[in-house]
């Protein structure tokens, strides 16, 4: 049985994921536990990292213990371009939230080999055990991470090429679409697979489509996200857009 919630809006999704991340971060610091979040960008967890922040504020939350690791980085882009997801994640948790650099993971996409790299942050995510929860979004396409259609069920980090709906969707971050780089560093889906326990939010009617073909059909590369069926903890927040392809008995 597929673990699914499905809330009236977005922001009441959102809400749900934020607060099974700060029970998770919780609860590790009540069991002495290594907390390690594995992170993603874009528009859906925006309003996640907003929650998180004003409970920080609060004092109702700390990040002192806790380690993350993003799940891709675009491939030319320096950790201060504005477009980087070193700088969506500086602006909209790490540098609110108190989370140091030291503690702060994703891959570095301005070096001169970034296969090297790639190879180097596989490591360092396997090294570390895998995120002890992973929040993760979904594409139009179905991809997670960076994972476009096509990718090996049991990939690892590397550099991949950017699919052209990817590009399209990603525009709206640039100037103009052909500003937008055209690979990125992405862990695989196997190492998102290997994360402890998975939370999957998606909202709005463009995922639709996505979120029934993960959740209800074969497991299958050309549609990434459905290599979730594969892992055995994975919790799905949508809200009632996202969710209205899904048969009724999920
Ligand atoms: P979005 O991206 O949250 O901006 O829709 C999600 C994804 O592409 O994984």
């Amino acid at each position: 049985m597929v673990d699914v919630s499905v809330h009236d809006s977005a922001d009441q999704a959102a809400h749900d994921a934020a607060i099974a991340i700060r029970d998770h971060v919780l609860t590790c610091v009540d069991h002495k536990q290594p907390c390690r979040l594995g992170l993603a960008t874009g528009g859906t967890p925006l309003p996640v990292y907003r929650d998180l922040v004003r409970w920080v504020r609060s004092d109702r939350l700390r990040f002192d213990d806790v380690t993350t690791f993003n799940l891709d980085e675009y491939v030319g882009l320096a950790p201060d371009h504005p477009q980087s997801y070193h700088e969506y994640m500086r602006q909209n948790l790490f540098d609110e939230a108190g989370i140091r650099g030291c503690n702060a993971f994703l891959p570095i996409g301005s070096v001169v080999d970034p296969n090297q790299e790639a190879r180097r942050y596989e490591s360092l995510v396997v090294d570390a055990g895998g995120p002890t929860m992973q929040l993760l979004g979904i594409g139009r396409n179905g991809h997670i991470g960076f994972n476009e259609p096509g990718s090996p069920l049991d990939s690892i980090t590397r550099v991949v090429d950017l699919a052209d709906d990817t590009i399209a969707a990603n525009s709206r971050y640039f100037q103009d679409i052909s500003e937008v780089p055209r690979q990125a560093i992405t862990m695989g889906i196997g190492t998102i697979l290997r994360s402890h326990s998975i939370i999957v939010l998606a909202t709005g009617l463009a995922k639709a489509d996505a979120v029934a073909r993960a959740i209800q059909d074969p497991v299958d590369a050309s549609h990434p996200a459905s290599a979730l069926q594969l892992h055995s903890r994975v919790r799905w927040i949508l809200d009632r857009e996202a969710a209205s392809l899904l048969h009724s008995d999920q």
